[in-house]
């Protein structure tokens, strides 16, 4: 029915001279994670006095061993490096660790306004890139991912002491958490940073732990989520604004958002028994408490391990819609996208063909953690889509 399609016939053609006068795009080896409980893999339990829960038992226990992760097994950079082909990232105040692949500065109870006691906030963990940032090359810096999930706790400590905020009220938080996000972003961009990945906010009323101090069960609590929303929609527009302002300033916005909120409904089609109640706790939807007295048998079958953080099966999915999905959940690139994107430079086609078949090895290593035939397959379709660009670019 269909002939073959001409601009298809010229493309291999054109890669083939590309392949024999460009040289090789280097990957992006390099990442870095800022943030809170989310992306703790284990900084916690460093900088506390007091014990950390994550560094227990039921914590770890999919993976047998709690290392401070705030999750039964990995969290989200764990799969992301992995994805990355790469170690996964240790934690900053851990000391000893290799850091030749980058360092993860997120820590539990991080905010970007305030000066909470053990932990650091945005700004400091910034501070900490800086004083580290001779650990790594220049061009690693410049390569490198920037990951960055935060501002939950702000917002749930805002809500929590301002029941009844005015919509100017919430505007102006909100505009704060921005604006010192944007102070941030500028000290790593001027560090050479140039690649930024954001998970955006949760729906926070919808944690089993802000749901149980409410004393709703199904409903997830408004205010919460709504200050989210704003936060989501702010930071976007900061991200747009930035890639216009600097230069060659490139970023992925991950719809995380979205994604809880669709678990939490549709927790079955999503493999979940529920997306109400965490596997861990006590309570009426187990939102607080989580110990080995309290944990269910099967973490996979829920969306939350304890009143705040995800189940290793929630990180999964979270990772994988990062890495491969297409931009109505991540725009305008993916990470697997914002890795290959050239610095720079012009999109050079014969560059990227070469560094994406070289990540497919990698790829195999992945699919025995996931089922992710269909994915792989809607993932060839988008490479497709992406050569398409990359001809009518070039020609
Ligand atoms: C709460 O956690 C327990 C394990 O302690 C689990 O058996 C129970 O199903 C959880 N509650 C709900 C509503 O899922």
């Amino acid at each position: 029915m269909a002939n073959p399609k001409p601009h298809l016939l010229c493309l291999s053609f054109f890669s083939f001279l590309l392949l024999l006068h460009f040289p090789t795009v280097s990957l992006a080896q390099t990442f870095f994670v800022f943030g809170d409980g989310l992306y703790d893999a284990g900084n916690k339990q460093f900088i506390s006095s007091n014990r950390v829960d994550a560094s227990f038992p039921p914590y770890g226990v999919t993976v047998g061993e709690a290392t401070g992760r705030w999750s039964d097994g990995r969290i989200v950079p764990d799969y992301l490096a992995s994805f990355m082909g790469i170690p996964q990232i240790p934690p900053i105040l851990g000391g000893t660790a290799d850091f030749s692949h980058g360092a993860n500065f997120a820590i539990a109870d991080a905010t970007v306004l305030g000066s909470p006691p053990e932990t650091l906030t945005l700004s400091q963990q910034v501070i900490k890139f800086s004083e580290n940032k001779n650990k790594w090359t220049t061009q690693a810096r410049s390569e490198a991912i920037y990951l960055f999930y935060i501002g939950s706790d702000d917002y749930l400590n805002y809500a929590k002491n301002n029941p009844n905020p005015s919509d100017d009220q919430k505007e102006a938080f909100v505009d704060r958490v921005i604006t010192s996000i944007e102070a941030e972003l500028k000290v790593i961009y001027g560090s050479g940073g140039r690649k930024f990945a954001f998970q955006n906010l949760a729906p926070l009323g919808c944690l089993p732990s802000v749901k149980q101090a409410n004393g709703n069960v199904q409903e997830c609590v408004r205010l919460p989520s709504e200050m989210a929303a704003l936060h989501n929609k702010k930071l976007l527009h900061l991200l747009v604004e930035l890639s216009r302002q600097l230069n060659g300033f490139q970023y992925s916005f991950y719809d995380f958002f979205s994604s809880i909120q669709n678990r939490v409904i549709k927790s079955k089609t999503y493999t979940f028994e529920t997306g109400i109640a965490a596997c861990c706790g006590t309570g009426s939807v187990n939102g607080s408490s989580c110990s080995t007295n309290n944990v269910c048998a099967n973490p996979e079958d829920y969306l939350f391990f304890d009143g705040k953080h995800l189940t290793q099966e929630g990180n999964l999915q979270a990772a994988h819609l990062i890495w491969g999905s297409d931009p109505e959940v991540i725009g305008p690139n993916n990470l697997r996208e914002l890795l290959f994107l050239p610095l720079d430079t012009p999109f050079i086609l014969a560059d990227i063909q070469e560094a994406m078949a070289a990540t497919r090895p990698r790829q195999i290593k992945i699919e025995s953690l996931y089922d992710i035939k269909k994915m792989e397959s809607e993932m060839d379709k988008q490479w497709l889509y992406q050569v398409g660009k990359a001809s009518s670019f070039l020609i």
